[in-house]
This record gives C-alpha cells, structure tokens and sequence, in this order.
C-alpha cells in the first residue's frame, strides 16, 4: 500500500493547477493528471510537477488499434511519468503493445502500466445497457483483470468494492488502483461504485485516487490531510 493518496489534478489549466498546489508547498505528493489537463496543456504540464519533484500517474486511459497505443504509449513513456495507464476494453493485443511501447520509450525503468476496467462511475445497469455485457459488473471487471494480466500490465484500476476478488484472481503484487473514493456524508457527485479511504485501506487497495473531495473542499490541505490519515489508519 502506497502512504499518499492519489490527488486527480482535474483543472482545466496550469494556472489553476498550481494556484491550487500553492498551499501544499513543500510536500512531495502524488498527483493524477488526466484528460482534461493533459489534452489542453500537453507535456508542459508534466514537466512542471516533475520540476517541483511530485509523482505523477497520467491517466489518459488510451483506447485504439494496438498499433497505434503501442507508439502512443513509446511517446508518453518518454516524458517520465511513474504510473499509465489503458482501457482492458482495447484487448490482449492492445496492452502487450502498449508494455512493448513503453518497454521502447522508457528512459530508465518502465512506467507502472494499469489497465481500466470498468469506469467506477458505471453502474452495473448502465453496463449491461450501454456496453451489453450480460454478467455481473463485478464478473466483467475481474475478466478485464485477468486479461490485462495475461497481457503484460501491472495492475488494474477499479473500484474498492472488487478490490477483493481481483486480489483473489491476480494475487497481492498485482496492483489495484481505487478512485470513487468518497468521505462519508459527502457528495457522491457523477461517481456509482464508491468507498471511503478507511475501507479502501481494510479491503486492500494499493493506491487510491482522489479527486473533489480535496479539490473542491473549502480547505484543500486540510481534506488532504484527512484522507490520507484515513488511508493510512491514523484517523
Ligand atoms: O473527483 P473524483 O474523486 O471523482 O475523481 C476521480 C478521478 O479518477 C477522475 O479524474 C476520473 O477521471 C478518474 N477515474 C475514475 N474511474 C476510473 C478511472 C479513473 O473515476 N475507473
């Protein structure tokens, strides 16, 4: 279990990011950026946060023909990041070639490669409307482990309520990247499958990501400082 929970840097610019890193100075943290920043702001982005020394996990969930995530991912291995990740839905094909890509792109040791499941603001209904799968989610979501298992990728990202069984389907090592975390009482905003840090801790999540929850509190620091207690068994 990784002691700093993952904070999703969902703005729209850098000036945004880094009014909101401000009060955090100091403190090496672990950040997400995702398609919002990434796609508006490109490789600057990353740049910045690895100057001011934080982790980052570019979650851009990349999703095409293998041949095209394998040189995507060649690019993206280029810039550093610590942690990526790909849709299972792509295929077996698809995340070997985005390991080969970043195999081939790296500039020292590989990134961690996580394959995403099923999105945890996807209900079990929504799935099996929208994408006509006719098991149950947590069926499907252990299926796309295994797979993105099979296929090279080091862990999966998935909600803290199938933490559990991917554990029992692809052991310990493999890692299980939890967002939907919500505190109690809060708002569970656009999320569906959704946890707390505290049983996020006790259900065996590696890391989990969060989002609004600190960067919409009143207080960002001090919900920071909340979650991470929680995470870590402190509070
Ligand atoms: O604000 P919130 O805590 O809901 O943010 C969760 C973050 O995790 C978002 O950046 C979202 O894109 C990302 N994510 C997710 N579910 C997944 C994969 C990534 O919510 N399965």
């Amino acid at each position: 279990m990784e002691k700093e929970p993952i904070i999703a840097l969902d703005f729209p610019t850098w000036q945004e990011t880094e009014q909101f890193l401000v009060p955090f100075r100091g403190e090496q943290l672990y950040v997400k950026v995702g398609m919002e920043l990434y796609l508006q702001n490109g490789p600057f982005i990353i740049e910045q946060l690895k100057q001011m020394n934080h982790r980052i996990f570019l979650d851009l969930k990349l999703h095409d023909i293998p041949n095209t995530v394998g040189q995507a991912m060649k690019g993206l291995a280029a810039l550093g990041v610590d942690m990526i990740n790909v849709h299972a839905a792509g295929g077996v094909e698809m995340m070997k070639r985005a390991c080969e890509g970043l195999d081939a792109g790296a500039q020292g040791s590989r990134p961690v490669l996580l394959a995403v499941t099923q999105l945890t603001s996807t209900s079990e209904e929504a799935m099996q409307q929208d994408q006509l799968i006719k098991v149950p989610l947590g069926e499907s979501v252990r299926h796309y482990a295994q797979k993105a298992q099979e296929a090279g990728c080091d862990g999966v990202v998935c909600s803290v309520l199938e933490a559990a069984a991917i554990r029992e389907a692809c052991g310990e090592a493999f890692y299980k990247v939890t967002p939907g975390i919500r505190l109690k009482g809060g708002q569970a905003d656009d999320q569906k499958r959704i946890a707390d840090p505290a049983e996020a801790r006790k259900i065996g999540s590696t890391m989990i990501v969060v989002g609004r929850p600190i960067t919409k509190a009143a207080d960002p620091v001090a919900a920071y400082q909340h979650v991470k207690a929680l995470w870590g068994g402190q509070a």
